[in-house]
């Protein structure tokens, strides 16, 4: 049996929904997993797990400096076990900027991270204006119109494809074995 945990940040909430299907996933093929929040994730017993896995949404182009300060201060345990880092964004919509390589924020984390993840996903986030502040709202317009994505201030357009946040779950149990 696999032990997997799971810490991520989510602002809007999305990125906690994928963490819990992945959480849902794992525990339903027998393995255990936990799911905490960077904010939460104080006195983690590390022992505890054969795999570690970290995951944030973007917001304007970078993370929540909570998500770099937790990787900063546990590289050591990220890096002593099979870990993975997962990025949420709508950039990803396309399915080419699923590509690592492609995604220029999966790549902005491994830059400015102090732990470099060997192993990375990046994972299409959702589109919610109603439930965004008008400020935020207003911006993230304004990229989209640039990025040819949707501007209806009324769009609510979940990108995530479920199947595959089921493989990545998968491929966190592989990592393990
Ligand atoms: C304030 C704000 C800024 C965002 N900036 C970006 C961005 O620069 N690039 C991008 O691809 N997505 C951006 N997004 C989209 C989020 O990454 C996406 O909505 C994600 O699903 C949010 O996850 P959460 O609900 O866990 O916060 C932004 C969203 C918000 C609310």
């Amino acid at each position: 049996m696999a032990s997997v945990l799971i810490v991520y940040y989510s602002r809007g909430g999305h990125t906690a929904k994928i963490t819990q299907a992945m959480a849902e996933h794992i525990r339903q093929q027998g393995h255990l997993c936990d799911v905490v929040t960077v904010a939460e994730a104080q006195a983690i017993d590390w022992d505890k797990y054969d795999t570690l896995a970290l995951g944030a949404c973007v917001l304007y182009g970078s993370y929540d400096k909570s998500v770099f300060a937790f990787a900063n201060q546990y590289q050591q345990q990220l890096n002593s076990k099979p870990s993975s880092f997962f990025s949420v964004n709508v950039v990803a919509r396309n399915p080419e900027k699923r590509i690592p390589e492609n995604n220029k924020y999966l790549q902005k984390f491994i830059e400015l991270s102090a732990w470099k993840p060997k192993d990375v996903k990046v994972i299409a986030g959702k589109v919610d204006y109603p439930s965004w502040r008008w400020y935020d709202r207003w911006m993230i317009q304004l990229i989209m119109k640039m990025t040819d994505g949707p501007t209806d201030p009324k769009a609510v357009i979940d990108y995530t494809d479920w199947q595959d946040v089921n493989c990545y779950a998968d491929h966190l149990i592989d990592l393990t074995q």
